[in-house]
């Protein structure tokens, strides 16, 4: 397919609905994972201007940073800590109307104010997260759950 994506305007259920046959195009015969998180990182940036979107992947029993898209962030994540460390140790989805309110946030930057954490599943077991960020409070809800639980479903290890 053509490289461009195609931003949608709309309720944010709309935009997701166009933007994730645009992922699974993006995706479509590309093996490798890290191409396709990377892919996956930009599109999601791109439709909803989000603050930072990238991925955390499990090696060596810690998450280590994947590709991402906006400021630099921290490296590395132990299990049960933060919010990606907590999806990763509780393997479901997490939502942080405040940051400041959710005991051991790891504050990559203080301008993040709310976020959503997804996990990357492979037969129950977590292999990574997706982390989104906003710089903005209570950004995330159901609906943001339910695309981007179906959005990293389409992301295959290897
Ligand atoms: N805030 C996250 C750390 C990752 S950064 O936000 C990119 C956490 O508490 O796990």
């Amino acid at each position: 397919m053509a490289e461009d994506l195609k931003i949608i305007q709309g309720s944010k259920q709309e935009q997701y609905l166009e933007l994730i046959p645009q992922i699974k195009a993006l995706l479509e015969g590309e093996p490798d994972l890290v191409a396709n998180l990377a892919n996956t990182a930009a599109a999601l940036k791109e439709q909803f201007g989000w603050f930072w979107v990238g991925f955390y992947l499990v090696k060596d029993d810690e998450l280590v940073l994947g590709p991402f898209q906006g400021p630099v962030a921290c490296t590395r994540i132990k299990k049960g800590r933060g919010v990606c460390g907590s999806s990763w140790a509780q393997a479901k989805t997490l939502i942080v109307p405040d940051v400041e309110k959710f005991p051991g946030h790891i504050a990559c930057s203080s301008l993040s104010k709310s976020e959503i954490v997804v996990p990357l599943l492979l037969e129950g077991e977590v292999f990574g997260v997706l982390d989104v960020d906003s710089a903005d409070l209570d950004q995330f809800d159901q609906i943001d759950l339910t695309y981007l639980e179906q959005i990293v479903g389409l992301l295959k290890l290897g």
